[in-house]
């Protein structure tokens, strides 16, 4: 049930420029028990006190998750992911050739670990992520203590990457957005767990495959079961616009919006091209932004040009076969 506001409190009236007084007052606000939405270089995050089980339970009910579903730790260096995680040759090879950045290392909890059990969905294992935007940065920094922060988005629904995305979808229920622009990459962190075997892809993201595979010098690992199963958070459908998505389409039909993907439904009104030149970091970078846009416009289908699943394709592809997928499996 949402809570009941007066009309002069708009969703827009709790975004707040992130400058050095915003993220002083979000971070005031966490270390309370309170939420705020922030911007990283992946797509804006919801933060809480990750060492709190009451602040972690407020962004479950915020994003009306299910608990089941382990949230990301976010830290300020590998020093305080150290503090948190145990660490293996292969994980402090990643860690210390990808972060600050995109990349999410699931690990063993350490002992003394300070992440509490809710925001780790109760398991043994704790995903740590040192992102690189300086806005993140500064705010875990302020907050002093890991913050958990999963996409600022209601479950199941496409991922922000703008302040106005999080107004819209979660403006009533958080207390605060810090507005610092668009995010660069527009893709959430590549997950990789270190646990007992070797290296394995949770979930594509923002690092492409072959560039963590040349930092290892091997293949990752594949991982065997439903992705479901291996991390919470692959469920089927999820990042779903309101519009039914067509995958692989070649052409427009009358009821459609376009995705499209260098230039194969031309241009027109109702299409939204990733990148003309076929590029797939733009495409990357604008796949939820542009998704945000399509659906806005309420169209019945949105088609979608085929994209190579080379590279970044993989994560793009996956997010698309979640946003296609059938409705009500989260
Ligand atoms: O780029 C990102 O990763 C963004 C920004 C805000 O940092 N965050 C994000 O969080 O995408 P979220 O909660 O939407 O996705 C976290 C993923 C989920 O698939 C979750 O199941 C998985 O990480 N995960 C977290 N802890 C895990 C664990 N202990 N074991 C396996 N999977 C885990
Ligand atoms: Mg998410």
């Amino acid at each position: 049930m949402k809570r009941e506001r007066s009309s002069a409190l708009s969703p827009l009236a709790r975004t707040i420029a992130a400058d050095v007084a915003g993220i002083a007052k979000a971070a005031a606000m966490i270390r309370a028990g309170g939420l705020a939405a922030f911007p990283t270089e992946t797509v804006y995050g919801l933060a809480g006190d990750a060492t709190s089980d009451a602040a972690v339970a407020r962004i479950f009910a915020a994003k009306a998750r299910p608990s089941f579903n382990p949230l990301i730790a976010h830290v300020a260096s590998l020093d305080a992911a150290l503090e948190q995680g145990t660490f293996r040759t292969e994980a402090l090879q990643l860690a210390k050739a990808f972060w600050p950045g995109p990349l999410t290392l699931v690990v063993p909890l350490a002992p003394g670990a300070t992440v509490c059990s809710t925001a780790r969905a109760g398991l043994d294992s704790v995903a740590l992520r040192v992102p690189v935007h300086p806005v993140a940065l500064a705010l875990i920094s302020a907050v002093r203590r890991p913050l958990a922060a999963p996409s600022a988005n209601r479950s199941g629904r496409i991922s922000p990457v703008t302040a106005a995305h999080v107004a819209a979808d979660l403006g009533n229920s958080i207390d605060l957005i810090l507005d610092g622009g668009q995010s660069a990459m527009g893709l959430e962190s590549t997950v990789i767990a270190c646990l007992e075997d070797g290296p394995r892809l949770l979930r594509p993201g923002a690092i492409a495959r072959r560039e963590i595979e040349a930092v290892l010098g091997h293949a990752l690992t594949e991982s065997a079961g439903p992705a479901a199963l291996r991390s919470p958070g692959m469920l089927a459908s999820h990042y779903a616009p309101r519009a039914k998505l067509r995958l692989e389409a070649k052409e427009l039909e009358s009821c459609e919006a376009g995705l499209d993907f260098g230039g194969v439904f031309g241009g027109r009104e109702n299409v939204r091209d990733l990148s003309a030149s076929r590029d797939l970091k733009e495409a990357a970078a604008n796949l939820f932004a542009f998704l945000h846009e399509l659906d806005a416009l309420g169209p019945a289908r949105i088609a979608v040009a085929p994209i190579p699943h080379e590279g970044l394709g993989e994560a793009i592809n996956d997010r698309l076969a979640r946003a296609a997928a059938p409705r009500g499996a989260s």
